[in-house]
């Protein structure tokens, strides 16, 4: 992992700690449900899905569960992150990957979606150029994208948004605080970009975004 690697909940002593935050501040039962829903509707039960950064995998194994028969690969950077994730369905079907989202283990145009959940915003500017240009490269022709990331926040979820910033980096984030994620992913030359979730949490507000290969 390079310096610059921001782990799953910004420090790698942090990681256990991730899903518990996760579960009490994210409202994540809400968003990771219509992330969900929108990949089963693009998707089918043989059709690949990356989850790109999938971390400890709880939106991974939601969409397996919601998708039977579907290949997943969740890839990270990060093994502790992948081991809990492992570990919470050694039964699951999901190929468990450890790889960079700037430089993704999966053959050109072999994924019919690609997800990338809470990862951009961890990635330096040209690092997430490259991210969204990678999944760009391993989704078919027409292929989904869906973004799950911190958009511009709304008032009420400023203040959770700075500390968020503190901890993840200010430089990682500007784009996100400018509301710029939905161009970043047209240069990455997906077509369609439209939004189809917003909601505000503790540490921010949550744009749930679409586009095509
Ligand atoms: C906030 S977590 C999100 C995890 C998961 N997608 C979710 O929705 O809960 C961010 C994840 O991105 C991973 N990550 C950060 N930089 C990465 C990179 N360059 N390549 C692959 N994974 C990366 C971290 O290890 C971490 O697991």
């Amino acid at each position: 992992m390079s310096r610059d690697y921001v782990p799953a909940a910004g420090f790698r002593a942090f990681t256990r700690l991730y899903d518990p935050i996760m579960a009490l501040t994210m409202r994540e039962g809400v968003w990771r449900s219509l992330v969900a829903d929108r990949l089963a509707s693009r998707t089918g039960p043989d059709s690949t899905i990356v989850d790109v950064g999938a971390g400890t995998g709880t939106l991974a194994l939601q969409v397996a569960d919601r998708i039977p028969g579907v290949n997943l690969v969740a890839v990270d950077g990060d093994p502790a992150a992948l081991d809990i994730g492992r570990g919470k369905d050694p039964e699951s079907t999901i190929e468990w990957v450890e790889g960079q989202a700037e430089a993704l283990p999966a053959e050109d145009r072999s994924a019919d979606a690609c997800v990338i959940s809470l990862v951009l915003h961890h990635l330096k500017p040209a690092t997430k150029a490259q991210a969204l240009a990678e999944a760009k490269r391993v989704l078919k022709p027409g292929g989904k994208l869906i973004v799950a990331d911190w958009g511009r926040p709304e008032l009420v979820a400023a203040p959770g948004f700075l500390a968020l910033r503190c901890l993840d980096g200010f430089p990682n984030t500007a784009d996100h605080a400018r509301g710029r994620l939905p161009t970043l992913i047209e240069r990455g030359g997906f077509r369609d970009v439209r939004r189809f979730g917003r909601l505000n949490t503790i540490w921010g507000t949550i744009d749930l975004i679409e586009a095509a290969a």
